[in-house]
Parts: structure tokens; C-alpha cells; sequence
């Protein structure tokens, strides 16, 4: 199916800027701190899911099971130790093209969305100095079901005015792909074709997106 793209949607983690090896980071401590390991791989299944079904995808892993008060503390350990990763963060973690690529777009007037299941991502956007380049901002403090349920996606079009069908979601997770898809949107996978496999299009990155367009 050929669409013409009146909307870009950017998922945040992964798409944008590599915060992705900060949750890891912070996500295998508490699992280290529980007596098992939690691998790279292992965090492949976390990427876009909300941080109350990362923990228990963790706690799988792990084979262990805590009350809800338990568990409310250990989310809130994990998120303190990634904030401390993202209080160091600047602008130079911004993946490359991600800038030229949404200031190309937004100057031909395709409108441009950022939907993000992080509740951090207020705090990401305003150490990257982003926040001005999307129409509109829709994060994890909006919406109220996580990714693979479309509400994020159809939230951001439904503030930008546009119809799903004329939006492009740009993702790095399965989760992500799925969402836009249920959501009735067109998708760019960001990252690897094998794991991104139901993607209608896999690129590296959105620097490849700037070279194509100049070719
Ligand atoms: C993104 C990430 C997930 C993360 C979720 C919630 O979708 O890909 O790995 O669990 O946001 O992030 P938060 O910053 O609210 O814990
Ligand atoms: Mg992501």
C-alpha cells in the first residue's frame, strides 16, 4: 500500500536517542541485585513496553514473584538509577539525521508527533533540546495502555489533526510496529529487519532516510 505522509510519528527510546543501553543498564542491576542475569537479548522484549510490564517480563525471567507494594519499589528503584543516566544526557546522543531529517519534513508541512510509552520522556526531550521540533508531544503520562495497543499513535494523530492513514510511525521495538499497525498506520522500523521483521520498511537509522532523499 502506497501513502502519501501528512504525519510522522517518532517513537522516543531507540529512534531518536540510544536510551535503550540506559534501561538496560539499569533494568540488569536490579535483576543482578535479585541474584539473576538479564542479557541484551533479554532486553529485546522490554523495548517499548510500559515500565509496570517490563518488571514483570523481568520477574519471569528471573522466576520470582513479589506483591504489588514490592513491586511499585523495585520500578521505582530501577527508574531512580536510569534518571541518573539521563541527567547526564545532551545533544550529542541524538542519533545522526534524527534533526535534519525532522527539520526537512516539517519544512515541506508533513506535521510531526512524538509518541513515546516512557513517562521520562519531558525529561529526555527538554536534556536533548528537542521539544520544539514536534507538532505535538504524547508520552507514558497520557496514555493509559501500553504498546502494542494503538492509543498512543491514534492519541498523537488525533491531535495533529491527520487521519491514521496518512501517518508514518517510526519504531524500534516490536511492541511499537504492531501499535501502528492496529492503529491503522503506515510503519519504518529503525534498527534490525530480523527482529523488525512486520515493519513495512527496515532502515539502520534515520541518517539513511537523509541520504536517500539526496540521491
Ligand atoms: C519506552 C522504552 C521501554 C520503557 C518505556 C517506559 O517505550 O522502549 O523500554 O519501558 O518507554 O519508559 P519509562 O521511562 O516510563 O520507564
Ligand atoms: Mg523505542
Amino acid at each position: 500500500m502506497i501513502r502519501e505522509m501528512r504525519a510522522a510519528i517518532f517513537d522516543l527510546d531507540g529512534v531518536i536517542v540510544d536510551t535503550a543501553k540506559y534501561h538496560y543498564l539499569a533494568w540488569k542491576r536490579l535483576a543482578n541485585e535479585y541474584g539473576f542475569d538479564f542479557t541484551e537479548a533479554d532486553n529485546e522484549r522490554l523495548k517499548g513496553v510500559s515500565r509496570v510490564q517490563s518488571l514483570e517480563i523481568l520477574l519471569e525471567i528471573g522466576g520470582l514473584t513479589f506483591d504489588n507494594a514490592a513491586k511499585a519499589q523495585m520500578a521505582a528503584r530501577k527508574n531512580e538509577w536510569y534518571i541518573d543516566y539521563i541527567h547526564h544526557m545532551d545533544a550529542s546522543e541524538i542519533f545522526p539525521g534524527v534533526i535534519e531529517y525532522l527539520q526537512r519534513i516539517r519544512v515541506r508541512g508533513i506535521k510531526t508527533a512524538l509518541g513515546s510509552a516512557s513517562r521520562n520522556a519531558p525529561l529526555i526531550l527538554e536534556r536533548l533540546g528537542v521539544s520544539a521540533l514536534f507538532d505535538v508531544i504524547v508520552d507514558g503520562n497520557q496514555v493509559t495502555k501500553a504498546k502494542p495497543d494503538p492509543e498512543v499513535f491514534l492519541r498523537a494523530a488525533d491531535e495533529l489533526g491527520i487521519p491514521p492513514a496518512s501517518c508514518i510511525v517510526f519504531e524500534d521495538a516490536e511492541a511499537g510496529i504492531e501499535a501502528a499497525h492496529r492503529a491503522g498506520m503506515g510503519t519504518v522500523g529503525i534498527g534490525n529487519s530480523y527482529i523488525l521483521k512486520e515493519a513495512d520498511i527496515v532502515l539502520p537509522g534515520l541518517f539513511e532516510l537523509i541520504v536517500i532523499s539526496v540521491c
